[in-house]
C-alpha cells in the first residue's frame, strides 16, 4: 500500500531551530503546526513568523501574497495532540537529551497517523537510539538542519539500520521539496558529515585560543579572510549555541573516553557562565541590542 503524499508537518520544538523549520516548510506549501513546551519559546517563534514575513516583503524579496499564505500556513499551538494528530511527518526540534526525545517520540507514536514519519532535527544523536521508543522504527529517520535554517540549504537525512528505503526517500523528496540541498547518509556515525567537519575546525579554534596563539577575533579573522567561510568560528559558535557546542563535546567524550574529544577549557568557562552566545546576548562577542 503507497503512503500519503506528505501535506501536513508538525514541528516539536520552536526553539532555536525548529521556528525556521516550520517557516521553511509553511513557505514550501506545507500546513505547520508547531508545539513547544514552552508558551514562551512558543509566542516568540509566532513573532518571528509576522516579522520575518513581514521584513521579507518590505525588503522586496517576497510579495506580500506569498507571505500571507504562508503565515496562513502555519499555526502555533501548546497542545501536542492538536499538532501532531493529523501530521504527515513530524520534524522534532527539541533539546539535545536523549531520554526526553525517547519520551517525547513514544508519546508522538500514540498521537499520529499511522502513516506519520517521526524525524529528529538532532546534532549528533542518532536516531536508532530514539527508534526503540516507538512502534513504528522504520519510519524514524534523522532530517538534520542547519542554522539558520531558512539560509542554510543543505539538510542531511540520515538513514538507520532500522530507517526503510521508502522513508528514506520520502524524506529526501521532502526535503528537495523545502527548496533545500539534502545528502543521504547510509548508514549512522556520530555528528553526520557536517558537525564531525565543523567540530574539528572549532576545536582547533578553541585550542588556538586556549595556547595563547590569537584571540577570538583574529582568529575568526584568519578564517573569514584566508579560507572564504561566511563567519569565523567563535561567530558561528554563538550563532549555533555554546551550549549546544559543550554537549556535543561532551556526548563524544562520554562515548569515546579520550580526553581530546573533552570540550576546551575556554568552551567549558562560556558554558558555565551561561554565556552561550546570541540566544543569551553574550558569548565569544555582545549581543546586546
Ligand atoms: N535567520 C534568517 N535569515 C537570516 C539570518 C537568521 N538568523 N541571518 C541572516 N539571514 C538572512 C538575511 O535576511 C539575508 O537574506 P537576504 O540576502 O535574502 O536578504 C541573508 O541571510 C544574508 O544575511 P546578512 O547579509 O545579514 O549577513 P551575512 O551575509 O553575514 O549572512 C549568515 C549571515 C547566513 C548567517 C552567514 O554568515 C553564514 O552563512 N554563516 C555560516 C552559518 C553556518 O555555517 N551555519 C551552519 C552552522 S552548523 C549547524 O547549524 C549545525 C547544527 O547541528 C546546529
Amino acid at each position: 500500500m503507497s503512503l500519503p503524499d506528505i501535506q501536513e508537518v508538525c514541528v516539536v520544538g520552536a526553539g532555536n531551530m525548529g521556528h525556521q523549520i516550520g517557516l521553511c516548510c509553511a513557505l514550501a506549501g506545507y500546513t505547520v503546526k508547531c508545539t513547544d513546551v514552552d508558551r514562551q519559546t512558543l509566542s516568540q517563534a509566532e513573532k518571528f513568523a509576522d516579522s520575518y514575513l513581514e521584513g521579507r516583503v518590505s525588503k522586496g524579496k517576497m510579495d506580500a501574497n506569498t507571505a500571507k499564505s504562508a503565515r496562513d500556513r502555519i499555526s502555533f499551538t501548546p497542545e501536542i495532540e492538536i499538532a501532531a494528530s493529523s501530521a504527515d511527518i513530524v520534524i522534532e526540534a527539541i533539546i539535545e537529551n536523549l531520554a526526553l526525545k525517547k519520551q517525547l517520540f513514544a508519546a508522538l507514536d500514540k498521537i499520529c497517523p499511522e502513516h506519520c514519519i517521526l524525524a529528529t532535527n538532532s546534532s549528533y544523536i542518532v536516531s536508532s537510539k530514539i527508534a526503540p521508543a516507538t512502534g513504528r522504527p522504520d519510519k524514524v529517520c534523522n532530517l538534520h538542519f542547519f542554522n539558520p535554517a531558512l539560509v542554510m540549504r543543505l539538510v542531511e537525512v540520515v538513514q538507520g539500520p532500522h530507517t526503510s528505503e521508502e522513508t528514506v526517500e520520502r524524506v529526501f523528496a521532502f526535503a528537495g521539496k523545502l527548496n533545500k540541498t539534502p545528502i543521504i547518509l547510509k548508514k549512522e556515525i556520530y555528528g553526520f558529515v557536517v558537525n564531525r567537519i565543523l567540530t574539528a575546525i572549532l576545536n582547533e579554534a578553541l585550542y588556538l585560543h586556549d595556547i595563547g596563539v590569537a584571540d577570538c577575533h583574529d582568529i575568526d579573522t584568519a578564517v573569514v579572510n584566508a579560507l572564504g567561510h561566511p563567519m569565523g568560528p567563535f561567530k558561528l559558535l554563538d550563532l549555533v549555541g555554546v551550549d549546544l557546542q559543550y554537549h556535543v563535546c561532551m556526548e563524544r567524550y562520554k562515548d569515546t573516553g579520550d580526553k581530546l574529544d573533552m570540550p576546551s577549557p575556554l568552551l567549558v568557562e562560556k558554558f558555565v557562565k551561561k554565556e552561550w552566545g546570541r540566544k543569551s546576548g553574550v558569548g565569544f562577542y555582545r549581543y546586546d541590542e
